[in-house]
């Protein structure tokens, strides 16, 4: 008695079934890819597979028998193709999934010795600055950057006419207003100044950095957008001694008590007396280059008394409140601190300039 399969017609036997099948399974089950899959598919039911073969032994057969066995072919090749479909689905999402984790950009990841971003230098000498003066007792201010005229100008003692005008080219804004109320982008933050007078509030400690903004051609030493700190202390009885301590007080904790700082009268419409402060060139250490144009000294800002009547245009008494006020540019100090030649590298985000002072 053979095995096989509904008697004589049948042109396989069942244990040989048998086998392809656990083949087949086993090939599929294998393959651990794609193409892989597909061989092993080909490999088990393609057209010169032992599979196929049976197929063709089924034309040697009467019709009743090739009914059956054909049926019983039929059914193997149903469950072999099933089960190269779900091994297929399973591949193709492994294949998806490590397409998407090579794909991935992991935004927050700080690899061990990678660059991990800092403070812009000009935010940090910022942030120096606020904190040498919160150190003091002031108070760090705040103000607009659109400004009428009369703040940015007028009630700083510059009137219309004022020559002092033409010294700064100043980006007008278009907007509706008599010429008293004209807009403009501030010029530098002394504006701030009167809003803090205005507040009515006295003595006052304050300092006030911020952006401000000229019709000036960048270049080595100029950006038409850059940053500044004001100064201004109002109080009873204070003298030009205070003011003249108090800079050198911050430029040293900046700098370090190596460099010297002085005084040199100059002329502001807002204070009076006025006088500009320098400090010793961080280039050349002192003894002259072409950056401080061999004098040794660096410029570093504005500064003198508050001028009674921009007290009086905020309604102060300049017989009981005296002061003084300074203003610098932050940008300006922020390469003297670093030694940098060229102030416009500090917008350009080259990210090589950058790095060197993560
Ligand atoms: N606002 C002046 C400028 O931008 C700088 C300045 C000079 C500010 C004298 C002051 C000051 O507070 O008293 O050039």
């Amino acid at each position: 008695m053979t095995d096989r399969m509904a008697g004589e017609d049948q042109p396989f036997t069942s244990a040989e079934l048998g086998e392809i099948e656990a083949e087949a399974r086993a090939a599929i089950e294998a393959a651990s890819s794609l193409p892989a899959l597909d061989a092993a598919e080909r490999d088990a039911l393609g057209k010169r597979s032992r599979f196929s073969g049976l197929y063709r032994e089924l034309g040697r057969i009467s019709p009743d028998g090739r009914k059956s066995a054909g049926q019983v072919l039929h059914e193997l090749r149903r469950r072999l193709e099933d089960m190269a479909d779900s091994r297929r689905a399973e591949l193709e999402a492994v294949e998806r999934a490590e397409r998407m984790a090579a794909d991935h950009l992991d935004l927050s990841e700080v690899l061990p010795g990678e660059l991990a971003g800092h403070l812009h230098l000009v935010t940090e000498v910022r942030e120096q600055l606020e904190d040498v003066f919160v150190g003091m007792g002031y108070e760090i201010a705040e103000g607009p950057e659109v400004e009428t005229d009369w703040y940015n100008f007028q009630a700083l003692n510059i009137p219309l006419d004022h020559p002092a005008r033409s010294s700064v080219d100043t980006f007008f804004l278009e907007l509706a207003g008599s010429e008293d109320a004209r807009y403009l982008l501030r010029t530098h933050t002394s504006p701030v100044q009167i809003h803090l007078l205005e507040r009515g509030e006295l003595p006052i400690y304050a300092v006030v950095p911020g952006r401000v903004y000229r019709r000036d051609t960048p270049d080595a030493t100029h950006l038409p957008v850059f940053h500044q700190l004001e100064g201004l202390v109002i109080d009873h009885g204070i003298t030009f001694g205070d003011l003249a301590g108090t800079i050198d007080t911050f430029v040293h904790a900046i700098f370090g008590e190596q460099v010297s700082t002085r005084l040199r009268p100059a002329y502001f419409p807002f204070t009076e007396p006025s006088a500009e402060f320098e400090m010793t060139c961080q280039i050349c250490g002192g003894s002259g280059c072409r950056t401080c144009s061999m004098t040794g000294w660096i410029e570093l800002g504005g500064c003198g008394m508050v001028h009674p009547a921009v007290l009086e245009a905020t309604g102060v008494d300049p017989e009981e409140w005296t002061g003084f006020a300074f203003g610098f540019g932050v940008d300006r100090l922020a390469i003297m601190r670093h030694g940098i030649s060229d102030m416009r590298a500090f917008v350009e985000n080259d990210v090589r300039f950058l790095r060197q002072f993560a």
